[in-house]
């Protein structure tokens, strides 16, 4: 099955091959454009639109534009319970020190498989609501080795980009104990992370006494290299620290956060371009009150990033990716292609991926439809609901969230 979807008003493809119209910023824009989709989001086709072949069905976007679906590559959505009390006291003053991890834990443990897993799927549909479409998710509010399992068998039944983060914070049962801990996350909770993850991350905060030094964080990602896992790294979210370095040393795919950086950090992560990403995350700048790190500085040395939500219920209950693009663009000093390369093939790049964040035949993003003529109505109408991604089983775009109904003949053209 095919449809053709045409009346794009503009096209950001993120394919720089294609980069004529968008002077350089990286974008591959096309306008009065069309995309033909197969099965599973495959692109077939990209072209103007006066030149697009047939297709079993037609979608008339009506002037929209339409970019590649934001790929959301940093969050933490297996979890129960909230922090809304925790986020309240914060904005009044309390510094986060990550010690609200463990009311999420014991929620989480307490929780069925199948309240897990209806609290999943809310946020995920809230999610594909707001334009992104694969989606990575973490394990870390088990800390068992059933509570890990169960966290990454949900997150696997949902998505291929799962991560392991048995080294989340050490639980409180173990706070006197470390090193007990840090053997049971590189041995019985490595063993069932193999069966269902493809990431390793660890929370390398010096700074915090509830996560984890450089040396355990070393030991936990090399152990997670040895049974096959890819890395990944919170780090230099506190304060400054060893985590950018270590994300650098080790090859992470990702090191997220990067909130506190040093001028070697910097220099580090740029030496690094192509191989670790600096993933940041500014809706955790500002629901934890905290500076927001310079992205222009970072751009500007060479610096690979891509931007995420870390949506989770302690640091940033922010499911929008239109809300970080605007963040960035504000905070941190990007510009809107910038923000929205980095919420794309940026993010993909940090997920080793290159099928996904872009459109360009082949590959398999989600297409995102806009409710406005440009991608820089992203940052410039913030908390504006303009972004949804596009479900090829709705016929009627206005009528987007409604149930799907079975595909027919195209009642829009
Ligand atoms: O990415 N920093 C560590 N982990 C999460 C927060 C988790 C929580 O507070 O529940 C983060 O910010
Ligand atoms: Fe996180």
């Amino acid at each position: 099955m095919t449809t053709l979807v045409t009346g794009i008003g503009e096209l950001a493809t993120l394919d720089d091959t294609l980069d004529r119209a968008d002077h350089g910023e990286g974008l591959g824009l096309l306008h009065d454009a069309a995309v033909v989709v197969g099965d599973t989001d495959e692109i077939l086709w990209v072209g103007r639109a006066a030149a697009a072949p047939e297709a079993d069905h037609r979608r008339d976007v009506g002037g929209r534009a339409v970019i590649p679906a934001f790929v959301d590559s940093h969050t933490h959505l297996v979890f129960a319970g909230d922090r809304s009390g925790e986020f309240a006291a914060r904005m009044t003053g309390t510094a986060y020190d990550g010690g609200g991890i463990a009311t999420t834990v014991s929620a989480t443990r307490e929780a069925s498989d199948d309240e897990l897993r209806a609290l999943l799927g809310g946020r995920l549909a809230e999610m594909r609501r707001q334009g992104s479409n694969v989606i990575e998710i973490k394990s870390g509010y088990g800390l068992s080795v059933e509570g890990e399992e169960r966290a990454m068998r949900l997150a696997r039944e949902v998505t291929d980009e799962v991560t392991f983060l048995g080294g989340h914070v050490v639980p409180t049962e173990f706070a006197s104990r470390r090193s007990e801990y840090v053997d049971l996350v590189t041995g019985p909770m490595l063993v069932a992370a193999r069966e269902h993850a493809r990431w390793i991350d660890v929370f390398c905060e010096p700074r915090s006494a509830h996560a984890f030094t450089v040396d355990e964080s070393r030991t936990i990602l090399e152990a997670g290299r040895a049974a096959g896992l890819g890395l990944r790294v919170h780090g230099n979210q506190l304060g400054p620290g060893p985590g950018v370095r270590l994300a650098v040393e080790l090859g992470a795919a990702s090191v997220d956060h990067c909130t506190h950086l040093t001028v070697a950090d910097v220099e580090a992560l740029s030496a690094a371009a192509g191989t670790t990403v600096a993933t940041l995350l500014p809706g955790v700048e500002f629901a934890t009150r905290s500076p927001y790190p310079d992205g222009r500085a970072l751009v500007d040395a060479g610096v690979s990033i891509a931007l995420a939500t870390d949506c989770n219920p302690g640091t940033c209950f922010s499911s929008s990716m239109p809300f970080v693009l605007a963040l960035a663009v504000r905070e941190m000093r990007l510009t809107p292609a910038e923000a929205l390369r980095a919420a794309t093939v940026g993010a993909a790049a940090s997920l080793r991926r290159d099928d996904i964040g872009i459109i360009r035949t082949g590959a398999r993003p989600g297409l995102t439809v806009l409710d406005a003529p440009s991608h820089a109505h992203l940052a410039y109408r913030p908390g504006v609901p303009l972004a949804r991604l596009l479900d090829l089983d709705v016929v009627d775009l206005d009528a987007a969230t409604s149930a799907p109904r079975p595909r027919g003949p195209d009642l829009s053209s």
